[in-house]
């Protein structure tokens, strides 16, 4: 049974890198369906159902002991995906395992067949109207996540649930349209600019990581990403956060510690991936390598996910009406990142930043329009 779970998380991780028809994917789902036929054989069963409780992985009314990587991953794609009990059974064929296989891997909706019977806890995206506004954000997933930003300070609680669950609802909404991406606005407090800001900074890194043909549960963590950047911000104390004008001495480094204690923060965090730790901890690095903050020994260039998080970030904060700023429009915005590409930015990305951004955007906005 657990080889049967190794199995299926290998293979959905296949799938996200390769196509549906790729022989490595064929591979990896007919040992699957033989691993299958053995489990059923040896229980002398004609299914198995998995069921999740919490972050418990529970098989036939046993708790399976959550010890392994592959394990881990099983509980957390199933509930990524909404799915609390996957029933397989008996004569599961090739099709009907690459369907389970490339939903799992995707995110694409997943409707039981003869074989494979799910059962789904509620569905958080509201698909009734997406034709009326596909590109609005929902806000029953929005809003568990910018009460959890407006609590941090209290409870120092970040619910992964909710945010995995909101960069799905993204990547749902930005699979829907053609045209570019509508940053949020209205802000109140200011963990409530993080929170926007975030929110701003994960759409745009989705959108320009899927311009380059990355997709599934890969996207996902790039969302992940560029949502919990600034999760440090939340510990740099409000005086500073909110203070106009410039920040000189400690206060400035007190800013700039919101890097290294986000990376800290999630590092200590169960569930937080690898990818969020590094862009939190890099994103304010430059490109070419020269000195930013945090300051390296040795200096390095950051990671894709990283490069794509710093230009979406420089591009919301121009553009974000701020209280003591006023936006750069669209047009300007591109400048400074044009003239900043090669040293801040990967040049790179920025043209294909300009490229996908400026999209939908047939003229520039006259001077009273804002972003
Ligand atoms: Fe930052
Ligand atoms: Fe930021």
């Amino acid at each position: 049974m657990e080889q049967l779970i190794v199995q299926i998380a290998a293979a959905t991780n296949t799938a996200t890198l390769y196509p549906a028809k790729h022989p490595r994917v064929l591979q990896s789902i007919d040992h699957i369906l033989s691993t299958l036929g053995s489990v059923l054989q040896e229980r002398h069963d004609d299914s198995i159902t998995f069921l999740v409780l919490g972050d418990e992985l529970v098989v036939d009314q046993e708790v399976v002991r959550k010890s392994t990587l592959s394990q881990r991953q099983f509980v957390e794609l199933l509930k990524q995906r909404g799915i609390e009990r996957l029933t397989l059974a008996a004569g599961l064929d090739v099709e009907e395992a690459q369907q389970l296989i490339s939903a799992l891997a995707t995110g694409e909706t997943l409707e039981s067949t003869p074989h494979v019977v799910l059962g789904k806890v509620q569905v958080n995206l509201d698909q009734e109207h997406d034709d009326e506004a596909p590109r609005e954000l929902k806000s029953d997933l929005l809003e568990p996540v910018r009460d959890a930003f407006a609590k941090f300070r209290i409870d120092k609680n970040l619910p992964l649930g909710p945010m995995e669950q909101l960069v799905w609802g993204f990547i749902d909404s930005l699979s829907k349209t053609t045209q570019s991406i509508l940053p949020l606005s209205r802000l109140k407090e200011h963990d409530e600019y993080t929170f926007v800001h975030s929110v701003n900074v994960s759409m745009l890194v989705l959108a320009q990581a899927r311009s380059f043909g990355i997709q599934g549960t890969m996207l996902h963590a790039f969302g992940m990403a560029g949502l919990l950047h600034d999760i440090g911000k939340l510990m740099v104390p409000l005086s500073v956060l909110t203070k106009p004008g410039k920040l000189e001495g400690q206060e400035w480094a007190q800013m700039q510690s919101h890097t290294v204690q986000g990376a800290w923060y999630l590092a200590e965090m169960e569930g937080a991936l690898p990818l969020s730790i590094a862009v939190a901890y890099e994103h304010h690095l430059r490109y070419d390598g020269q000195p930013n903050y945090p300051v390296l020994k040795i200096s390095r260039v950051p990671n894709l996910a990283s490069r794509m998080t710093s230009i979406g970030d420089a591009y919301d904060a121009m553009s974000t009406v701020r209280p003591y700023q006023q936006p750069l429009m669209r047009s300007a915005a591109f400048e400074i990142l044009k003239k900043r590409a090669e040293t801040f930015y990967d040049p790179l990305l920025v043209a294909n930043f300009v490229r996908i951004v400026g999209l939908g955007a047939p003229s520039d906005p006259t001077p009273s329009e804002r972003l």
